[in-house]
């Protein structure tokens, strides 16, 4: 496991960048593994960046994302598909029939998940996933639980995720209560993992994902036995190392 510490969460932003670049520069047909949420925002926005400048070809890279709301529709500004059009799918000349968001609006959630589970595998594996890292250790919608689940799955979100989406939604009643995520052995088989982590509420979270015992109460912290995965923190998050 490297661990590269940076500034700010803009240096983080380019360092991830700078990954991510490499990878598609080295192959340009690879598949990368997407996430969403606050973190690699400033990521997107790099790539976006590197793209305009000629530097960067997104024209023969495939995409699968961790996760999406079951339920929600991609016009929905709350879905996960929503947030990569908006943040990078939309912005750079990756073909939308290369990109892969779990489908929310499968209401039949084992084929949901099984459907999703062979696109990744059909497309031959993920070269590098590029993940975030929730306060209680979460990867995708993966929770602390007894047990790390393998495969793609519908997951039931924790109260207190649904109370704090309630925000961005007019009723409680459209906030949705389930997600499909990839699981802890969909994300395991990347063949490389970038994990971007940024801001002093997450340097607990990180001391514990990757100095603690593995453990599923921690889900972050089965990484550490992966091969090849690469920790980028801002001086924040990286402040208990
Ligand atoms: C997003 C995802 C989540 C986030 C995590 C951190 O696709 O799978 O695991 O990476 O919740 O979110 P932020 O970056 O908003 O702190």
């Amino acid at each position: 496991m490297r661990i590269i510490k940076t500034k700010d969460y803009q240096d983080m932003s380019r360092k991830a960048a700078n990954i991510i670049s490499a990878q598609v520069i080295a192959k340009p047909d690879c598949v990368l593994g997407l996430a969403t949420g606050s973190t690699p925002i400033g990521t997107y926005k790099v790539l976006v960046e590197r793209y305009q400048k000629g530097d960067l070809d997104f024209s023969g890279v495939k995409t699968v994302n961790l996760d999406e709301y079951r339920g929600l529709t991609h016009d929905n500004d709350q879905s996960y598909y929503y947030f990569m059009m908006h943040n990078l799918f939309g912005q750079v000349n990756i073909p939308l029939e290369n990109t892969h968001v779990p489908d929310g609006t499968e209401p039949d959630a084992k084929k949901a998940c099984d459907d999703y589970e062979a696109v990744v595998e059909n497309m031959g594996g993920i070269d590098l996933q590029l993940l975030g890292l929730g306060h209680n250790g979460h990867i995708g919608f993966n929770e602390p639980a007894d047990e790390f689940p393998k495969a793609t799955h519908c997951v039931d979100l924790t109260e207190s995720t649904i109370k704090a989406n309630a925000r961005f939604f007019e009723k409680i009643e459209d906030v949705p209560t389930q997600a499909y995520t990839m699981g802890i052995g969909t994300i395991m088989k990347a063949k490389k993992i970038l994990l971007v982590a940024s801001g002093k509420d997450k340097a607990e979270i990180v001391k514990k994902a990757f100095c603690g015992p593995i453990l599923p109460q921690v889900p972050a912290s089965i990484l550490q036995l992966h091969p090849d995965v690469t920790i980028v923190v801002d001086e924040e998050a990286g402040a208990l190392l």
